[in-house]
């Protein structure tokens, strides 16, 4: 039987050489099979406005929000470590509201750690929550929260100064007590680079085989979500269309009356097997 990972399991997993994996969750049931499946860190990311609440983007995104779906999870009791994603505008404005925020999601959503964008800039906020001793997962590169700073969903960090930029961040994070880094969209020599150039574990979405491990959001990779994917998406299952054989067989036999059948029926005590056909 696994222990619970903590912070200090995935560092460990770096130092190692072991890989992580990581995937996300936004409630019970799925929680509790990903957490079957060797999974290390579970994030309730704020891509549940997209994939959950259908939203066009995670900007609008709610603390309510992440906290009902984080609680969610939580109620799994993962063995895997539990990350929930700050929204958009809940640690931009203050360090004071940073920190109250990031205590909202440890203490009523039962998140373990919680998990910022942006660089240099939240060096403060990222001080602040650590001191308050909520573990911190930094978030670099096309972080979706800026969509509108880039102009679209574009990939970060490809000339040397953009580069530079992002490695010095990434040192950055390191410094101000992140235990690990997400990198999303960004060159794999990169991603590589910062890898190589920190001790705390990198974890890539879009971001090459050089890090310290992989997350994907888990409509994608089950293949539930049928918008365009981006590239660095593998589907490892196409149940969207399982689920749609499974309901159009569904509804196909209620309309032809061949659900349910006595095998899903009870019987009065007593009484004479009678079924009543087209009613
Ligand atoms: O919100 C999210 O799911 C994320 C991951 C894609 C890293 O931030």
């Amino acid at each position: 039987m696994r222990n619970k990972t903590t912070k200090a399991t995935i560092i460990e997993m770096r130092s190692r050489g072991e890989k992580i994996a990581a995937l996300t969750s936004y409630d019970y049931l799925s929680t509790r099979m990903i957490d079957e499946s060797g999974i290390d860190m579970i994030l309730v990311g704020d891509s549940l406005g997209m994939v959950v609440l259908g939203y066009e983007n995670t900007l609008p995104v709610t603390m309510e929000e992440i906290i009902h779906h984080c609680k969610a999870v939580a109620r799994a009791h993962p063995r895997a470590l539990l990350v929930a994603d700050m929204p958009f505008m809940s640690y931009q404005a203050s360090v004071e509201d940073a920190v109250r925020n990031a205590g909202r999601l440890v203490k009523e959503g039962g998140a373990e750690c919680v998990k910022l964008e942006g660089g240099r800039r939240y060096v403060p906020v990222v001080e602040a929550i650590v001191q308050a001793s909520i573990p911190v997962v930094g978030h670099l590169g096309l972080t979706p929260q800026s969509l509108h700073q880039f102009g679209g969903y574009r990939v970060q960090g490809k000339d040397g100064e953009s580069a530079e930029g992002l490695l010095n961040d990434s040192k950055a994070l390191e410094r101000a007590g992140c235990f690990a880094i997400v990198l999303e969209g960004i060159p794999w020599q990169l991603a590589g680079r910062i890898t190589e150039a920190i001790s705390i574990p990198t974890i890539g979405i879009g971001a090459g085989p050089n890090c310290s491990g992989q997350i994907l959001v888990i409509h994608d990779m089950l293949g539930i979500n049928e918008m365009p994917l981006p590239r660095y998406v593998k589907k490892y299952d196409e149940i969207g269309l399982r689920i749609k054989k499974a309901v159009s067989d569904y509804a196909r036999e209620v309309k032809e009356g061949r659900f349910p059948g006595m095998e899903h029926s009870y019987d009065a005590l007593g009484q004479k097997k009678d079924r009543t056909v087209g009613k």
